[in-house]
């Protein structure tokens, strides 16, 4: 019985790895990019880069877990989420107010720490912002 149970959950698990995640992007995506609208500076640039983009953007690395399903389904999850809500890739896109909205939006929830996702920083140990890189990009975000 155990091990019908066990065979079973394996075939699953096997199966379930032919269900691919779409990671399909635009293209010349980047010339709608914030940072490029923006010409942001190589320091927050790489700021932005490390703690947001994966999510936020059509730049998104995926790690070699993401290839395994159903963790493969969870990233895509947060991606597709995070698109959906702010998109740095679309941003030329976007009207003044939507923009201004945004960029305060990103300042409120930097300073709350709920931005990079709790979960993502636990893994990405480099998308952790230190209290002088929160205020470097709420600099940043304020300035614009
Ligand atoms: C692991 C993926 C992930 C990362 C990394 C991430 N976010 Fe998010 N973000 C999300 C998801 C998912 C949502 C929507 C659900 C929510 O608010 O929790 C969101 C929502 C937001 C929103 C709200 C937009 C709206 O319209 O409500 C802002 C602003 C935002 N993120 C900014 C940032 C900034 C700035 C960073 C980097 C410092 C960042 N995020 C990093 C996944 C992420």
């Amino acid at each position: 019985m155990k091990t019908k149970i066990i065979i079973s959950l394996l075939v699953l698990l096997i199966a379930i790895q032919f269900i691919k995640i779409d990671r399909s992007v635009p293209e010349n995506f980047q010339d709608y990019d914030f940072l490029v609208y923006n010409q942001t500076n190589a320091e927050i640039t790489t700021l932005l880069k490390s703690a947001c983009y994966d999510c936020h953007s059509y730049e998104t690395k995926y790690p070699w877990y993401s290839q395994i399903a159903p963790v493969s389904w969870y990233l895509k999850r947060h991606i597709n989420e995070g698109r959906e809500h702010l998109n740095f890739s679309d941003w030329k896109y976007l009207s003044e107010e939507k923009r201004a909205h945004k960029i305060d939006e990103c300042i409120e929830l930097i300073e709350e720490d709920e931005m990079p996702l709790f979960s993502y920083s636990l893994i990405h140990k480099e998308a952790k912002l230190s209290e002088e890189q929160k205020e470097q990009l709420v600099e940043f975000f304020k300035a614009l």
